[in-house]
């Protein structure tokens, strides 16, 4: 086996890991965790060099361990690392190109470390550019685990108990078109969902509150994988201007090509909405950490105004900027988009067709390698299929495949895979899939917890009130 030296048995690792590692920090299928030793593209190995099918790590976009990646970033780190305080090539460069995928106003960048630090740096861009407060944000959002996050992400603060929601906070709803407050039957689904948008800042307003920013990723992920329906944003944006606000769009968990036909998600919104503020995280250094927030010159300068400066120890570094460079590289180079787009459409074939025989597959939505399967109890009331889809999951570990149940009901399969994931790799996660749910049916019909448990669900601690808790997965 290639590379690996065992430190400790994997039960050791575990007993020292719930001893000096912080509680709060969950493990994926903490009945039976993953001791994962190395991996390659879009597969990763346990220290048994058992390997398993990865369709969950957007982080290692271009593959995990590329060969260039690794290049890259030791070459840079045998000649330089150090703060952006100094002129470094790596940086400006890094810049442009990274600018020149966006559109033209959005040509000013600031680096930081993650995706937490990129909202956060957002927020205060876009305090001190509008001189207001308030946040807009949609219900089941998470931008990240920092003070400033947390009260902005429903999907975090709704579990805190009543009080949780700051008043500067605003929560508009989710644009779910299939489960959300306007569905597939609403004629203009984007229009209803912006002009609540809209009564939500005259409501605000009249209590005297005003909206520094409405912030949204551009595809909610641990939302359920939502696609906001079309001209949503658009209108949205114009709405929240004309109170004094500005738009970010979050783009930790979609950006950098994942939905194919764009480089970025909010661009399929149309060429008439650009966002004043993008966020960049996750997929940007293919799992070293670097992040970016993008925005105007305009915002940048009131910014300035401030007269306090930004300095960042570790954003921007020269070893950041080569390995996002050689990020992008791969990406053209390896037609990653392209292979986004095709796969991805054979992806949802795939699972269209196992729609046609499992009543359990409510709606399957999907752009490019960002592809969600959500699973009911019945068609007809939507009913979310909790504990099922965590028996799923439980089940594909089983068959070496790594997937992730998501949403405010943890019912979504979530597909996020690296940008290298190919059609055999989908034809294999979809025959697992298939598999697994003919074994649910024949153990019985799929509405109660205990046919599950007879399908091993004990181990799985399947009370649904905790498997909300166990199946959070940024
Ligand atoms: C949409 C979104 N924004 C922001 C973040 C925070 O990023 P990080 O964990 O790098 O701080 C996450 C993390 O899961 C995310 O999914």
């Amino acid at each position: 086996m290639s590379g690996y030296v065992q430190v400790y048995e994997k039960s050791e690792t575990l007993r020292l890991r719930e001893k000096h590692v912080g509680p709060s920090c969950k493990l994926f299928f903490s009945s039976d965790p993953l001791k994962i030793v190395r991996a390659q593209g879009q597969y990763m190995y346990n220290e048994k060099d058992e390997r398993y099918l990865d369709c969950i790590n957007n982080v290692a976009h271009v593959g995990h361990c590329h060969p260039d990646v690794v290049q890259a970033a030791h070459k840079q780190m045998l000649l330089l690392n150090t703060n952006s305080r100094f002129l470094h090539d790596h940086m400006v460069c890094y810049a442009k190109r990274l600018t020149d995928t966006l559109p033209e106003k959005l040509s000013v960048c600031y680096f930081v470390n993650s995706g937490s630090e990129a909202n956060d740096l957002a927020l205060r861009l876009a305090r001190q550019h509008t001189g207001h407060e308030d946040v807009i944000t949609l219900d089941h959002a998470y931008h990240g685990h920092v003070t400033s996050l947390i009260d902005i992400s429903p999907y975090k603060f709704n579990r805190m108990g009543p009080d949780a929601k700051k008043e500067w906070v605003h929560v508009a709803s989710s644009p779910d078109t299939y489960r959300g407050k306007y569905r597939e039957d609403t004629a203009d689904p984007g229009t209803a969902y912006a002009n609540d948008v809209k009564e939500m800042l005259e409501q605000a307003h009249k209590k005297g509150r005003k909206i520094a920013a409405f912030v949204a990723e551009s595809m909610q992920s641990c939302g359920g994988q939502i696609i906001p329906p079309p001209g949503y944003f658009k209108q949205v944006a114009d709405h929240v201007r004309r109170a004094g606000g500005i738009f970010i769009a979050d783009e930790v968990q979609v950006g950098f090509g994942r939905v194919g036909s764009h480089f970025w998600a909010f661009q399929l919104q149309g060429e008439d909405f650009v966002p004043d503020i993008v966020t960049m995280g996750k997929p940007i250094g293919n799992g070293h950490p670097i992040s970016c927030v993008v925005t105007t010159r305009e915002v940048a300068d009131s910014f300035r105004a401030s007269g306090v400066e930004y300095f960042n120890t570790f954003g921007g570094n020269p070893v950041s900027c080569a390995i996002a460079l050689s990020v992008l590289d791969i990406i053209e180079k390896e037609n990653m988009r392209e292979n986004a787009v095709s796969t991805g459409r054979y992806l949802v074939e795939l699972l269209n067709e196992l729609k046609t025989r499992h009543e359990i597959i409510g709606d399957i939505r999907g752009q490019g390698l960002f592809v969600g399967v959500d699973l009911v109890k019945d068609r007809k009331s939507r009913a979310a299929a909790t504990a099922e889809a965590e028996h799923i999951i439980y089940r594909l570990k089983e068959e070496h495949v790594l997937l992730s149940a998501d949403g405010p009901y943890s019912n979504v399969l979530k597909f996020k895979p690296p940008m290298c994931f190919n059609r055999d790799d989908a034809k294999f996660a979809v025959n697992k899939i298939d598999q697994i749910l003919m074994e649910i049916t024949q153990a019985g019909k799929v509405t109660t917890l205990k046919a599950l448990k007879n399908l091993k669900m004990d181990s799985h601690q399947a009370q649904e009130s905790k498997l909300i808790h166990e199946n959070e997965s940024h």
